[in-house]
């Protein structure tokens, strides 16, 4: 009887296993959304609350081309790089595991099944990794962490920078090598509602029934 229900346990752990991540291309940039330059300074800040909601493609893929995408055909990008060595690369890590940003081909590549998201509440946190640990590397991600601000105060979305996390363990569950650094992680996500908000949601779906 026991070895039965061992069989069953292993049997139903197999069953939910996940599925093997595959790469994600995204949609090509939405170049005529958001609000104007001004509007989205003026509206930029932290926010540390997020609603449950995954992002919509098109969302996500216009929050990594923001990012750091590539944006001439000469390949040079969204954000400015010193000596333009582009060398922060975005990696995107959800619930399901964990991808790298390829910006040449505005794909995201899988890295693990590992949920590595330093704040579980968002349902994307962006690790902005240096591909060496030069002293432009923090300058470089600051300045990705910015295009990732005004995109998300841009279109609507909540996000907040941050230096917390352990970068040691992420660097491993990330298979990065010795010389990459993890810089800055940044929770994206859908602005959390009030609960007046929510009040209203209930009220207004009651009232169309
Ligand atoms: C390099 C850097 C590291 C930061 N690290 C964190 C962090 O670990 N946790 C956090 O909650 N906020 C972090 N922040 C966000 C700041 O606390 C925030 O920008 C500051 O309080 C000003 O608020 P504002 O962005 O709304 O203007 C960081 C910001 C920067 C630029």
């Amino acid at each position: 009887m026991k070895k039965i229900l061992i069989w069953f346990l292993l049997i139903c752990a197999g069953g939910a296993q996940a599925q093997p991540l595959t790469p994600v291309a995204l949609l090509a940039p939405d170049k005529t959304r958001g609000k104007a330059v001004m509007q989205a300074l003026s509206e930029r800040k932290s926010t540390r609350q997020f609603a449950p909601d995954k992002l919509t493609l098109r969302d996500l893929s216009d929050l990594l081309w923001a990012a750091n995408g590539v944006n001439r055909p000469d390949g040079k990008r969204t954000a400015p790089s010193a000596l333009n060595r582009q060398d922060i690369d975005v990696y995107a890590a959800f619930e399901d595991g964990a991808y790298r940003y390829d910006a040449g081909s505005h794909t995201l590549m899988p890295v693990t099944q590992q949920d590595v998201r330093p704040v579980k509440e968002a349902p994307v946190v962006l690790l902005l990794v240096a591909k060496e640990d030069t002293a432009y590397a923090p300058i470089d991600a600051g300045i990705v962490a910015q295009n990732i601000y005004l995109f998300c105060s841009g279109v609507g979305l909540a996000t907040v920078t941050r230096g917390q996390m352990d970068a040691d363990k992420l660097a491993k569950d990330l298979k990065l090598t010795e010389k990459q650094k993890v810089i800055l992680n940044q929770p994206v996500g859908y602005f959390k509602k009030t609960a007046a908000e929510l009040k209203q949601d209930k009220t207004e779906s009651k009232s169309a029934k």
